[in-house]
């Protein structure tokens, strides 16, 4: 009776190891492809989705830094994404 107890135990922690381990796998893999993407592709991907993608001319260097802001908030993307957004239309 006992044995059969540990052994049950034992699949279900090799079972709960498992799923973490993939959880943590598959998260690293997300935050790659976005850490690999560049401003251009950021900006194309997100900033259509509402209006048409603004054009790098449109604003200042120093206007573009106030509307990443405020527009991160409307396209709920990262920090790091808008910065490199920003970064881009500021060129
Ligand atoms: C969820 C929808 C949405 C997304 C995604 C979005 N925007 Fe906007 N955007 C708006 C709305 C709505 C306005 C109207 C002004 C406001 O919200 O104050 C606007 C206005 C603007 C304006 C001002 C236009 C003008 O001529 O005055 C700029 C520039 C702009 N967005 C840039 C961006 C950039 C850059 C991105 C990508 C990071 C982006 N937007 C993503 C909704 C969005």
């Amino acid at each position: 009776m006992k044995a059969i107890f540990n052994k049950k135990i034992t699949f279900v922690i090799i079972g709960l190891l498992g799923m973490v381990l993939a959880v943590t796998v598959s998260g690293c893999k997300v935050n790659e492809a976005i850490s690999s993407k560049t401003g251009a592709q950021l900006w194309g991907e997100n900033c259509r989705r509402c209006h048409n993608a603004p054009d790098p001319n449109t604003f200042s260097p120093e206007q573009w830094k106030t509307v990443g802001m405020h527009m991160q908030t409307r396209a709920l993307i990262t920090n790091v994404e808008r910065d490199k957004i920003v970064a881009f239309l500021q060129q």
